[in-house]
């Protein structure tokens, strides 16, 4: 089963429940909407341009790098740029051999296929993937032992779009299948500050220059995250300052989410912290800081890390992961004044 996602994390990327249908109606439609990764879109462009030319599917194509910064909205843009149906689905979703045939055979000519979370696929799934992918033909073996007997069915061409937030986690011969393969990354602030304004415009909300910097800066570079706040904003204006919302209101509502000026959120502090004061700053195994944030190892790695590498507050060194100076300096705490107390 896909995860739900129940937490009233501000800052947790991934997507909630409750907010399905406005993501719906922010997302972009098409290339010519799809704000920053210029290097992915220059691309896809060719691809898809390319695509066109043959009158044929474009090869598979696999999005990675971490939750909220646009990949699912980039496989919905190429089925719209095609003009073709896509059909969604997710890696642990399809549990067994005759779930992938029932998607699979269900596909007309030209179709995306979309698995999302596509390092969760199991092995036997996966296996029977690389006919499919490659000659698009799926195996479909009946009965057991000696009198097994193995079909044959062709399969209209298709392009498979698969994403992951861990493209370590992929195995080598599913990597391969793909065509092309791009990851996306955060997003500067400019870049976020014109998504907020795009979505501040589709919402009908009042946002001010200064109130829009604001929110850019402290999106952790996530355009999920940047509509998240901007939405908690909204409410936090139409309750205290009467629906506009400017520099104070987004300060004084971030300050309650408790968002400091970098947008690192409580965990995120706890995260640094604990590396810091009860590691001596690293390096230290992502097992051992999850054990004692209290958080899953795996939305350590997806959610926390990759962000906290970004802005370059922590080293992955061979041995573990390591807090920076840079990180140090921030939380104003002088690392050679606790080497002392940890040698004292
Ligand atoms: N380049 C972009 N321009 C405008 N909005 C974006 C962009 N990328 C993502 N978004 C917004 O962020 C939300 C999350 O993107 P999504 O594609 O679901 O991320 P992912 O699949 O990588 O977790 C989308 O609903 C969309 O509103
Ligand atoms: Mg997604």
């Amino acid at each position: 089963m896909k995860k739900e996602n129940k937490s009233d994390k501000i800052s947790e990327p991934f997507l909630k429940e409750n907010e399905k249908t406005v993501e719906k109606n922010l997302r972009p439609k098409y290339l010519k909407d799809y704000i920053g990764q210029e290097k992915v879109i220059e691309k896809l462009n060719i691809l898809i341009e390319a695509a066109r030319k043959r009158k044929e599917p474009p090869e598979h194509i696999l999005f990675h790098g971490p939750p909220g910064l646009g990949k699912t909205t980039l496989a919905h843009i190429i089925a719209n740029e095609l003009g073709v149906n896509i059909k969604v689905t997710a890696g642990p979703v399809i549990e067994r051999a005759g779930d992938l045939a029932a998607i699979i055979t269900n596909l007309e000519e030209n179709d995306v296929l979309f698995i999302d979370e596509i390092h969760r696929l199991n092995r036997a799934v996966e296996e029977i993937m690389y006919p499919v992918l490659e000659d698009f033909v799926l195996d479909i073996i009946i009965g057991k032992g000696p009198s097994a007997k193995t079909f044959r069915i062709n399969l209209p061409k298709f392009t498979l779009i698969g994403a992951t937030t861990r493209i370590g986690l992929v195995t080598a011969p599913l990597r391969d299948r793909f065509g092309a393969a791009y990851r996306v990354d955060f997003y500067d602030v400019e870049s976020l500050k014109k998504i907020l304004k795009r979505s501040a415009g589709i919402l009908g909300l009042k946002v001010d220059e200064d109130a829009i910097e604001e929110l850019a800066k402290r999106s952790r570079g996530t355009p999920r995250i940047a509509n998240r706040l901007l939405k908690r904003v909204r409410d936090f204006a139409e309750v205290k300052a009467d629906g506009e919302v400017n520099f104070n209101v987004v300060n004084d509502a971030l300050k309650l989410m408790e968002i400091d000026e970098l947008g690192l959120d409580t965990m995120d502090k706890k995260i640094l912290k604990t590396i810091i004061e009860k590691f001596k700053g690293g390096p230290v195994g992502i097992d051992t800081i999850a054990v004692a944030v209290s958080e899953e190892p795996d939305t350590i790695e997806d959610v926390y890390e990759p962000f906290l590498i970004q802005i370059g507050f922590i080293q992955r060194t061979p041995s573990g992961r390591k807090v920076t100076d840079k990180a140090y300096n921030y939380f104003k705490i002088k690392k050679d004044e606790q080497d002392k107390l940890f040698n004292e």
